[in-house]
C-alpha cells in the first residue's frame, strides 16, 4: 500500500520523542496502521540548531505551510496560538487529519478547528492535549459518550504537581524545583502558563466541553495558580496531616441556576486522600457518571516520551481510518509476536 506521508510541525522536547517513537516502531506501525507512515518533513523556528541526532536533519524546514497542506497527517507540536492556529486550519482545509497536544491553542479556538474538520470530513486528535500518556479524552470523549458525566476533578498539570511534590518531600524552593521541572521537560515553553495554572485552566476547559457536550473556553474558568504558595505553606499544611495540590474541577450544578462551573485552584487535601498520593509529574482525573459511577484516569502527565505516546496513538488510529476508508479502526489482524505455549506461561 501506498505510504502516508506524515509532516511534523515543531521538534522540540515532544516532537524529538514523536521522531524516536517513529523511527524505532516503524514496522510495527505499518502493521498496525495498514501502510507505511513516511514522515515528510518537520517544520522547526532554527534548522541550524543543535538536536537529538535520532532527528534527521535533511528533513528540517522552516517552510511549515507548505509542509502542512501537502501531508496526509499533520502533527502539531509547536505550542502557541499563531502560528500553529493558522497552520491547523490550513492543514484541516487540505485534506489532512491533524493531530495536536496544544492545549492553548484548542482552549481558545477550539470550535473554530473542530468545526474546520467536520467540513472537511477528516480527524482532528488531541489525547496529547490533556494529562499527556493518559487516555482521558478518549474515555471523556467517547467511551463516556453514553452517559451522563456530572463531575471532572484532578490533578492535570505535571509541572505544577512536580513543584509542590518536590517542595513537600525535600523541603526544596519553589524556583530550584521549577528550574527542575524545565529541564526535565514537563514544563510550557513559558513556565508561567503552568504556575498560573493557565494550562490546567486550558485542560479544564477542554475536559468540560466534552464531558458536557457543551463550549467551555478559558475565559469561562476561575484560576488561581501557585505562585505565591512558599516552603512555609507547604511545611505548614505537612504538620496539619494535608498536602497542598493544584485541582481543576469541572461540574454540573443544580441550584439556583442550573449549569457548567469549572474551576483550577490550589486545595488542601487531606494525606489519606487518593490525589494526594499523585507525585511527581504524574496525573490523576477522577470522572463521575450517573450510570458508570466513578473512574479514575492516572499517570504520566507531562514529559517528552508518555506525551508523544499519546500523539502516536492517535496518528495510528488517524492513519488507519484514512487506510480504511473512513470506517472505524479494528484491532490489526497483524500479529506482530507468536503466543507462548501453556509451558511457557
Ligand atoms: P518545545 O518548546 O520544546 O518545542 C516547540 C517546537 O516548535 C520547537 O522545535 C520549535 O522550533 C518549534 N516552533 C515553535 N514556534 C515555531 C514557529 N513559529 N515555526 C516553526 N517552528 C516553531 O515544546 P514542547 O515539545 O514541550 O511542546 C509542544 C506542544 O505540546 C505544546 O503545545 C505543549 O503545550 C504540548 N505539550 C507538551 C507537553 C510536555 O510535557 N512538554 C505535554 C503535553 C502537551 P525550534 O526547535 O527551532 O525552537
Ligand atoms: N506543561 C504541561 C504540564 C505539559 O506540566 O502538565 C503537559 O501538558
Amino acid at each position: 500500500p501506498e505510504s502516508l506521508r506524515v509532516a511534523l510541525l515543531g521538534c522540540g522536547t515532544v516532537g524529538t520523542e514523536v521522531v524516536r517513537l517513529v523511527t524505532s516502531l516503524g514496522p510495527e506501525l505499518t502493521s498496525r496502521v495498514g501502510a507505511p507512515l513516511e514522515l515528510s518533513g518537520i517544520a522547526v523556528r532554527d534548522p541550524d540548531a543543535a538536536r537529538d541526532p535520532v532527528v534527521p536533519r535533511d528533513l528540517l524546514t522552516t517552510d511549515a505551510e507548505s509542509l502542512a497542506t501537502g501531508a496526509d497527517l499533520v502533527i502539531e507540536l509547536m505550542g502557541g496560538i499563531e502560528p500553529a492556529r493558522s497552520l491547523v486550519l490550513a492543514a484541516l482545509r487540505s485534506g489532512a487529519s491533524v493531530v495536536t497536544g496544544n492545549k492553548a491553542l484548542l482552549a481558545a479556538h477550539g470550535p473554530e478547528l473542530y468545526e474546520a474538520a467536520d467540513a472537511a470530513g477528516v480527524d482532528l486528535a488531541f489525547e496529547a492535549a490533556v494529562a499527556g500518556a493518559v487516555p482521558v479524552v478518549r474515555g471523556v470523549r467517547e467511551s463516556l459518550a453514553g452517559d451522563r458525566i456530572t463531575r471532572v476533578l484532578g490533578i492535570v498539570n505535571g509541572t505544577t504537581n512536580y513543584v509542590l511534590d518536590e517542595m513537600t518531600t525535600t523541603g526544596e524552593g519553589f524556583d530550584v524545583a521549577l528550574g527542575r521541572a524545565q529541564d526535565l521537560g514537563y514544563a510550557e515553553a513559558d513556565p508561567t502558563e503552568d504556575v498560573e495554572g493557565l494550562d490546567a485552566a486550558a485542560k479544564a476547559a477542554i475536559l468540560a466541553s466534552l464531558a458536557f457536550h457543551t463550549r467551555v473556553s478559558m475565559s469561562d474558568v476561575v484560576v488561581e495558580g501557585i505562585r505565591d504558595i512558599t516552603v512555609d505553606d507547604v511545611d505548614a499544611a505537612t504538620r496539619a496531616g494535608f498536602v497542598i495540590k493544584l485541582l481543576a474541577v469541572a461540574e454540573r450544578r443544580r441550584g439556583r441556576r442550573d449549569g457548567i462551573a469549572v474551576r483550577v485552584n490550589p486545595v488542601l487535601l487531606p494525606v489519606s486522600h487518593p490525589l494526594s498520593s499523585v507525585h511527581g509529574a504524574f496525573n490523576a482525573v477522577y470522572v463521575e457518571a450517573e450510570a458508570a459511577g466513578q473512574l479514575m484516569f492516572y499517570g504520566p502527565g507531562a514529559g517528552g516520551a508518555p506525551t508523544a505516546a499519546a500523539v502516536l496513538g492517535d496518528v495510528v488510529v488517524a492513519a488507519r481510518r484514512r487506510v480504511l476508508g473512513g470506517r472505524a479502526p479494528v484491532e490489526s489482524a497483524h500479529a506482530a509476536l507468536p503466543m507462548l505455549g501453556p509451558d511457557e506461561v
